[in-house]
């Protein structure tokens, strides 16, 4: 016999520990890195917005990257539906990095604080970007 209840405070409690250091280091201000959002692609946006809510794209944006890739190379889904039910191509390079053109001065600045050195560019192409 299974309690549900009790199965799902127990996975929430698990969830509310195991995402307590990311939480615990929200707002110190003076120790994480300031990614930059000042690029063309996003001077011209009307709403500054990401495509999902920030908090999400700020701790969850590697599980939708997985996800994107899931989709486009297995389903061969190539338009991704966002929450707010705007429509956006599943590209990594040509998404993403649109916006996020200066990958130094945004992705990296955080993938070097937090000593993480995604592998994808290995294949996919990183922005050019002025030196
Ligand atoms: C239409 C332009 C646009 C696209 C496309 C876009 N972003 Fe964003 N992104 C933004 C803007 C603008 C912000 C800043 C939002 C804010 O300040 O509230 C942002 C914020 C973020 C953040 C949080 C940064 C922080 O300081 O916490 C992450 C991480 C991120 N984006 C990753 C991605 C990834 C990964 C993709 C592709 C799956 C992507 N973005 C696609 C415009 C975009
Ligand atoms: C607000 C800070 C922040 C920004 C901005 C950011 N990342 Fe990240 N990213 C992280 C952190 C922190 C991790 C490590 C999370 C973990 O290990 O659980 C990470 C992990 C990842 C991973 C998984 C890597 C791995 O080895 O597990 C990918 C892929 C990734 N980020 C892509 C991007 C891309 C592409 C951009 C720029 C468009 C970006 N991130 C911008 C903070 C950020
Ligand atoms: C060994 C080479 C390789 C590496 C490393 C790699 N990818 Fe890919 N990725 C591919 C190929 C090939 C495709 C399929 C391209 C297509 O069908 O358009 C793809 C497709 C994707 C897509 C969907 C389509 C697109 O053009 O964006 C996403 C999103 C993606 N990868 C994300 C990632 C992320 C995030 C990482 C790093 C954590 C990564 N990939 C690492 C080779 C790679």
């Amino acid at each position: 016999m299974y309690n549900g209840g009790k199965i799902l405070l127990g996975i929430l409690i698990f969830l509310a520990l195991a995402t307590f250091p990311f939480y615990n280091n929200i707002g110190k201000a003076d120790v994480e890195p300031k990614p930059s959002i000042d690029t063309p692609a996003i001077q011209k946006l009307s709403e500054k917005k990401c495509i999902e809510p920030t908090a999400f794209m700020k701790a969850e944006h590697m599980v939708l990257l997985n996800e994107w890739r899931d989709l486009a190379v297995r389903d061969n889904n190539r338009v991704y539906v966002a929450g707010d039910g705007k429509k956006y191509t599943i590209s990594l390079q040509n998404t993403c990095m649109k916006c996020h053109s200066n990958k130094k001065e945004f992705c990296d600045k955080c993938h070097n604080y937090a000593g993480v050195s995604p592998y994808c560019w290995d294949c996919h192409l990183a922005p050019k970007e002025g030196k």
